[in-house]
């Protein structure tokens, strides 16, 4: 075993006070590398809401380092490793690895193994048992196939967000076939929602934002929206219905469908991203338009070096605020309070 340095959410989940929801620096044992494996520097870890979800909803006492966006550079190479040397620029999402024979991995989406692909952190390493731990840490271990060169010409800091944040949107956007002509709505403004924007926008679609105000709408249309509708306007909303092929709905809390349904185009599709997990539906909110209501989540391997490729040739990196991971916490706080436009991106260089 080695040891790196690392934020941690340890000791009980929550206190009289409410949730402890605060990291602490504290080491971490990483495993000594495999035939396949790559250690890596985590130089930038990116800051999403999915961290925040996570460390909000530990309820069993379990050390907890949240981080699966991040970008650094080859220490060390296991002997079986080809394509990679120490000193390369490279980048690891929200996926280490996953079985290599389902029907799923066969088809180039290791992200729906049916075995379950392993996450970045509380997942569970299919060797040894043992649960992985993310990016909020100075030195990752990898298995080299799960680790993508970081294209020359992307910033690093910036493009770490690309790997979970930009997947999750690039998946469903290709999927549904958006390109020049596609009409797409983008609902809620943030990490996800920004880059999917950007990536919409550079894949020739017709773009607008869904947000809660108009606090946004200025970034919005820098970012290459041409619309800002307002949400919490019913008038807004009734305009908008049945315009959009796609809605692509990055809402970080539990929200009715009903209004997003409404504004996707007969025989279009809402792709759910957000806030996972049971969702009520008035089923004539589909029947009327023939609507689609789908969801994705994070990408294969082919799709994440086609997305970062993409996103070298295109310019598009993550707007950024770069915080030492010290101010991890204050990170996760000012996310929660929606106050960062649009990603946070810890600098880990503090940890040495
Ligand atoms: N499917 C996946 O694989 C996957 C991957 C990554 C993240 N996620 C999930 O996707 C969601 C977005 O992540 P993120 O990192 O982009 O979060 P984020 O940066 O916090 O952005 C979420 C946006 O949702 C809107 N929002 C927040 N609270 C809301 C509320 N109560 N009602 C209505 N709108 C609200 C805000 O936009 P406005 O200010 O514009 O209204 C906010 O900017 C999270 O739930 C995250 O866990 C899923
Ligand atoms: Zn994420
Ligand atoms: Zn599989």
């Amino acid at each position: 075993m080695r040891t790196t340095a690392s934020w941690q959410a340890d000791g009980p989940a929550s206190t009289a006070d409410g949730p402890a929801s605060t990291l602490r620096r504290t080491p971490l044992k990483r495993r000594d590398l495999r035939p396949d494996d790559l250690a890596v520097r985590v130089d930038y870890c990116g800051v999403c809401h999915t961290d925040l979800h996570a460390v909000q909803a530990r309820d069993d006492g379990q050390p907890l380092v949240p981080g699966h966006e991040f970008t650094g550079v080859v220490t060390e190479t296991g002997p079986e490793v080809t394509g990679f040397a120490v000193g390369d620029a490279v980048a690891v999402g929200n996926i280490v690895d996953s079985c290599g024979t389902c029907a799923m991995c066969r088809a180039d989406q290791e992200n729906f193994c049916h075995a379950f692909p392993t996450l970045t952190y509380g997942g569970v390493d299919r060797h040894d048992g043992s649960t992985t731990q993310g990016g909020y840490s100075r030195e990752y271990v990898v298995r080299a196939d799960f680790a993508y060169p970081l294209p020359p010409g992307l910033d690093p800091a910036a493009a770490a967000p690309l790997l979970c944040a930009g997947i999750t949107v690039w998946e469903p956007l290709r999927a549904l076939d958006v390109g020049p002509g596609a009409r797409v709505a983008v609902a809620g403004l943030g990490g996800l929602g920004h880059l999917a924007v950007k990536i919409a926008v550079a894949l020739g679609a017709e773009t607008s934002v869904i947000s809660r105000s108009r606090d946004k709408a200025d970034d919005a249309h820098r970012l290459g929206a041409h619309e800002v509708i307002v949400s919490t306007d019913p008038d807004q909303m009734a305009a908008a219905r049945d315009r959009f092929d796609v809605v692509i709905d990055t809402i970080a809390a539990p929200h009715d469908l009903g209004p997003y349904l409404r504004v996707v185009a007969m025989d279009g599709t809402l792709s759910h991203l957000g806030h996972l997990g049971p969702v009520t539906l008035e089923t004539t909110d589909l029947l009327i338009g023939r609507k689609r209501l789908s969801s994705a989540g994070s990408g294969g391997r082919p799709a994440t070096a086609a997305m970062l490729a993409f996103c070298a040739e295109h310019g598009i990196t993550a707007d950024i605020e770069v915080l030492p991971s010290a101010r991890v916490n204050e990170a996760l706080d000012r996310l929660r309070r929606n106050d960062v436009r649009y990603r946070f991106v810890l600098d880990l260089s503090d940890l040495d």
